[in-house]
């Protein structure tokens, strides 16, 4: 069974593209609403909630855990993963396939987009730092915010989106990565603000 966790709606998206590689999988979803947003959390919290999620899904059944939430995987990600065998599972996060996906790229100037807490940690500039790729961080945290309040399509959204992404199209850009789950749920906005010269990549 795969287990299954973020701070909130974000990580269905990732679900649903699991959901239909296994469809004969069983699937268990955690939505960490108690400690939304986890964008604004310590270190020392994220990895708090991550061992205490993956102890729960294991508890009911989960052998493969997803870290579908990049707040999480940046700050948890290696430590889970150090606490595989205490847990009895197998660890997977959202960020490791990313990198894989940039490094074998011929992006030259690479666009990150995240909360705070992502961008904070740094992890795609330290990640990526011998590749000799320029790149541009923005936090946006307003928008996980308004997308688990299901504001989607509003035009407050919108404007909000608008007023994070100009200043990287400006910076021309040739992919961005849309590094929080919940950035998946706005993907049509994003491409339609970046334009076609932009190559948008969802970790989902
Ligand atoms: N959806 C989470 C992520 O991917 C974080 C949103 C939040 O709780 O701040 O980073």
């Amino acid at each position: 069974m795969f287990g299954i966790f973020d701070s909130g709606v974000g990580g269905l998206s990732v679900f649903r593209l699991l959901e239909k590689k296994f469809p004969k999988a069983d699937f268990i979803y955690l939505g960490d609403t108690a400690h939304f947003p986890y964008g604004e959390k310590s270190d020392k919290s994220i990895k708090n909630y991550a061992l205490k999620n993956s102890n729960f899904l294991k508890s009911k059944g989960a052998d493969d855990i997803i870290i579908a939430c990049h707040t999480a995987s940046s700050f948890a990600g290696e430590y889970l993963k150090s606490q595989e065998s205490e847990l009895g599972v197998k660890v997977h996060d959202v960020i490791s396939p990313t990198l894989r996906k940039i490094t074998n790229s011929n992006i030259k100037c690479l666009g990150v987009i995240g909360t705070r807490g992502t961008i904070a940690s740094g992890i795609y500039p330290k990640s990526l730092k011998n590749l000799g790729i320029d790149i541009i961080s923005q936090p946006c945290p307003l928008l996980v915010v308004l997308i688990e309040e299901g504001w989607i399509n509003t035009l407050e959204t919108k404007s909000i989106l608008r007023y994070y992404l100009l200043p990287l199209k400006k910076k021309k850009i040739d992919a961005l990565v849309l590094s929080c789950t919940h950035y998946s749920l706005l993907k049509k906005e994003i491409v339609e603000i970046m334009g076609p010269r932009v190559q948008v990549i969802d970790p989902a």
